[in-house]
């Protein structure tokens, strides 16, 4: 194992190597939430107000931990979820978080906000997904749905809590912006992170140019680093169920929808012949308060009919991928930590943080006694300081 793997035992582990391996704006970007983190709090204590039942005598020598999303078994019931920019964390790290989740067998979404072509991470990993975040403007979403299919993407997530851009006060304080603006602090930043700066920032430019937005549209978008450019976010705030049905009619593959928590909007997902969703408050990182999925879950799940409902926010443990799934998710996305992972050790990160969730799922499930995932029912789960099972 690699020196910057020793001593990483836990998902959590990977936040600390990170904090000291990125510049500050890029960690501030990547483990900052919005306003006051009262979501991005609240997807910890969701979690943490669950306790387990465990049932004991159970013969688990033969359990699984395969779990079936879209009509496809995986080996586990977790994916990387989509995070933007992951090229500035880690040299290439669109690729390498499709290369690491092709090789453990587990679903990568790649992110529209990305600094590496779409078709390059289809290239690599044939069974990604892709994340967009859409204009309210048919004649923009088009040319970019095409553009997905004609890569060979057979998922298309279209990711619908982001209407504005959130308050997210901590990058505007760690000097974080996209485009990046050239000053003497930035600089700063990177000089003294100087693994990060030749391993990364120098590395990609000199082998491959200055990183733009390439799958925003269909067309190149901004460049990571400018002194006046600005990002096109025109018309998100347009997007509405309307394009939804467009959308649907025109991709002939799976299509999500993420970011959803309410009830109605999962009727609305499932009229418009939507085939899952992610319910997500976007790791805390759009409106503020939004609580965490799984407060809702229940009446998610009475709304989807059977139509697949996944969570994120928070999941660090093969416990709270148990306790998810114990309540009804059908499967589990994970953020931040695969996102330092691939920033500290690259691929070798990636595949010891799946490797490390894999194997606490595992584990666990003998230690509660269940031998498949589709045992996991909200009575192996007590509400601590409460007292009504769930
Ligand atoms: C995100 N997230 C996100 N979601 C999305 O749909 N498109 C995106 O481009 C991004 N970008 C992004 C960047 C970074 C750095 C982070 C941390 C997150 C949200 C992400 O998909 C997921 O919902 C949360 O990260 C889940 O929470 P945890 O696991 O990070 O706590």
């Amino acid at each position: 194992m690699s020196r910057s793997l020793r001593g990483i035992l836990s998902l959590d582990d990977f936040e600390k190597a990170a904090r000291s391996y990125l510049p500050r704006p890029v960690f501030a970007y990547v483990s900052g939430a919005v306003e006051d983190n009262a979501s991005f709090n609240d997807n910890r204590a969701a979690l943490d107000e669950w306790g387990f039942v465990p049932r004991v005598l159970v013969d688990v020598s033969k359990r699984s931990t395969a779990a079936s999303i879209l009509g496809r078994e995986w080996p586990v019931p977790f994916g990387i979820a989509p995070m933007g920019i992951s090229a500035l964390s880690a040299y290439r790290g669109d690729l390498v978080l499709a290369r690491a989740a092709r090789k453990a067998g587990i679903p990568m979404i790649m992110s529209g906000s990305s600094l590496i072509r779409l078709e390059e991470v289809a290239r690599e990993n044939p069974d990604a997904w892709f994340q967009a975040y859409l204009p309210g403007d048919i004649a923009r979403i088009a040319p970019l749905v095409d553009r997905v299919a004609a890569a060979g993407f057979a998922t298309l997530l279209v990711t619908v809590d982001t209407a504005v851009l959130s308050n997210r006060e901590n990058n505007v304080r760690a000097g974080f912006s996209t485009p990046l603006r050239p000053s003497l602090a930035l600089a700063w930043d990177g000089i003294t992170h100087p693994r990060w700066l030749f391993g990364n920032a120098l590395r990609t430019v000199m082998n491959h140019g200055m990183p733009h937005f390439e799958n925003s549209f269909a067309e190149r978008g901004a460049p990571i680093l400018s002194r006046n450019v600005e990002r096109d976010f025109t018309q998100r705030d347009h997007l509405n169920w309307t394009h939804l049905a467009g959308i649907r009619g025109r991709w002939k593959g799976k299509l999500l929808l993420k970011g959803l928590i309410s009830p109605d909007d999962v009727r609305i997902a499932r009229e418009h012949g939507v085939d899952g969703i992610i319910a997500s408050n976007h790791g805390g990182r759009q409106l503020d308060g939004t609580v965490s999925p799984l407060r809702v879950l229940p009446d998610l799940l009475a709304e989807a009919r059977g139509m697949p409902v996944m969570v994120d926010g928070g999941i660090r443990r093969g416990t709270d991928v148990l306790k998810a799934l114990a309540l009804g998710a059908k499967f589990v996305w994970v953020g931040r930590p695969f996102n330092y992972a691939a920033a500290i050790a690259g691929e070798a990160g990636v595949a010891h943080a799946i490797a490390i969730l894999s194997g606490e799922v595992h584990r666990n499930m003998a230690l509660l006694g269940v031998t498949s995932l589709a045992d996991l029912e909200p009575k192996h789960l007590v509400k601590i300081g409460g007292n009504h099972g769930g």
